[in-house]
C-alpha cells in the first residue's frame, strides 16, 4: 500500500457558520488589487469562505515592525489554509523571504504550477499544457551561507533522501489523480552527483511503484532549451527548490508570464494559494494588474476546498475572456481595467 503524500483536498477543518476559514494576505504592491479581484471571483461562485485579513511582508513591516506578525501565525495555526498576494523581498539585504519563512514554518514541501496556453493571449507557443512540481523545503534555499574569510562565502545546497521522495511521491500521485501521462526529473546530476544524484535516486525508486505513467530525466539545462523548442512534449516536471524555482518562470513565459500562472503549496497539514508574480511597483496603485494569476490561484483553492464543477467554471470563464480579448488588461494587449477584466470574467461565470 502506497503511503499517500500531501493532501490536494481539503480535510474540511474547522468549518464556522457553514463558511470556511481561510487567511487572506493581499500583500504588497498589486496584491491588494489582484487578490481583492479574486475575492470578488470566489464569492460570485457561491464558495461561503470566512476571510481572516492578515498582513505580511512589506505592509506588516510599516504596520507592526516585522514582516511575520505573531497574528499572521496564529492565523495559519487555526485556518491551516490561505490566499496570497506577492510579498515585498528586498535582493541582498533586509529580512528573509517571508514565503520561504512561510513554506518552511509549516512545511507546505510541494509547490504546484500549472502552466496552460489561453487562446487569445499574445505569445508564440501553442498548445502549452504542464505542470511543475516543485521542492519547496531545502536545496539552497536551506538559507546555510556563511562567509569563509572576506571575499569568499558558502552557500550550501542540502538534499535528503526524505524530501526527495515526498516531493516525487506527490508529482506520481499528482499525474494519476489528474491522468497525467509522464514525470520528467529534471536534474544535474552529472555535475552535482551526490546532491542530485539522491534526488534522482529517490525519484526513480518512487517511479517503480507509478508503472503507469512515464518516468523520464533531463538534465537543466538542456530541459531549459526543449521547454522553448518543444514545450508540448512535457506533461508533469519533478523539480528540486533552485531548478524549480527558475524553471517555472520560464515555463510561465511561454503562456504569456507571470501574470498568467497560478500556484499553490501544498503540507500534510495545509495549503497556501499564491500569486507567482512579485509585487510589480511599477504599476501597483493603477488598477491596470492582471488578475488572472490570482483568480485561477482562487479556482485552485476552490478545488481544494471540494468544489470541483465551480473550480472549474471559474477557469472556463478565464478561458473565454482571454479568448474574446475584449476586456483585458494592458500586458494582454487590452486597454481594461483590473476591475473591468474582473468584472467580465465574473458575468462569463453566470
Ligand atoms: P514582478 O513579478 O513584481 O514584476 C516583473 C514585471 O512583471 C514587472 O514589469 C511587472 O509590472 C510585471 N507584472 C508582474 N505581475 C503582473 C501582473 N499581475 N499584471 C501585469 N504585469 C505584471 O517581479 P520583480 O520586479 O522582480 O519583483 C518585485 C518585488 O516582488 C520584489 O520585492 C520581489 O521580491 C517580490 N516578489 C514576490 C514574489 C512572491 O511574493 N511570491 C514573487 C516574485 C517577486
Amino acid at each position: 500500500m502506497k503511503r499517500q503524500p500531501a493532501s490536494t483536498r481539503s480535510n474540511g477543518a474547522g468549518q464556522r457558520n457553514g463558511r470556511r476559514p481561510v487567511t487572506l494576505i493581499p500583500g504588497d504592491g498589486i496584491g491588494p488589487e489582484v487578490i481583492g479581484a479574486a475575492v470578488r471571483v470566489i464569492e460570485a461562485a457561491g464558495v461561503a469562505v470566512a476571510w481572516d485579513r492578515q498582513a505580511a511582508g512589506a505592509e506588516a513591516m510599516r504596520r507592526v515592525g516585522t514582516p511575520v506578525p505573531d497574528a499572521l501565525i496564529r492565523s495559519l495555526k487555526r485556518t491551516r489554509l490561505a490566499l496570497k498576494g506577492p510579498l515585498e523581498t528586498r535582493v541582498g539585504e533586509g529580512y528573509r523571504s517571508v514565503n520561504v519563512y512561510l513554506r518552511k514554518t509549516f512545511d507546505l514541501y510541494a509547490n504546484l504550477r500549472p502552466t496552460q496556453s489561453f487562446q487569445g493571449v499574445p505569445t508564440p507557443f501553442r498548445n502549452v499544457d504542464l505542470v511543475v512540481v516543485r521542492e519547496n523545503t531545502e536545496d539552497l534555499y536551506a538559507g546555510i551561507e556563511h562567509q569563509v574569510t572576506p571575499g569568499v562565502v558558502e552557500s550550501v545546497k542540502v538534499i535528503t533522501a526524505h524530501a526527495s521522495r515526498r516531493i516525487a511521491r506527490f508529482a506520481f500521485e499528482y499525474a494519476v489523480r489528474n491522468r497525467r501521462k509522464s514525470v520528467t526529473a529534471i536534474h544535474k546530476a552529472n555535475i552535482m552527483k551526490l546532491s542530485d544524484g539522491l534526488f534522482l535516486k529517490c525519484a526513480r525508486a518512487v517511479a517503480r511503484n507509478y508503472p503507469r505513467i512515464r518516468y523520464q530525466e533531463q538534465i537543466v539545462d538542456a530541459a531549459c532549451m526543449r521547454l522553448v523548442t518543444d514545450p508540448q512534449r512535457f506533461d508533469v516536471l519533478l523539480l528540486e527548490n533552485l531548478y524549480g524555482d527558475i524553471v517555472s518562470d520560464l515555463c510561465a513565459g511561454l503562456v504569456g508570464g507571470l501574470g498568467m500562472v497560478p500556484g499553490a503549496n501544498y503540507g500534510d497539514r495545509g495549503a497556501i494559494f499564491e500569486t507567482v508574480h512579485g509585487t510589480a511597483p511599477d504599476i501597483a496603485g493603477k488598477n491596470i494588474a492582471n488578475p488572472v494569476a490570482a483568480i485561477l490561484s482562487a479556482a485552485m483553492l476552490v478545488e481544494f476546498l471540494g468544489y470541483k464543477s465551480r473550480a472549474a467554471r471559474i477557469r472556463s470563464a478565464v478561458e473565454a475572456t482571454l479568448r474574446t480579448g475584449r476586456s483585458v488588461t494592458p500586458d494582454l494587449g487590452g486597454t481594461a481595467t483590473t476591475s473591468a477584466m474582473t468584472d467580465a470574467i465574473i458575468r462569463a461565470m453566470r
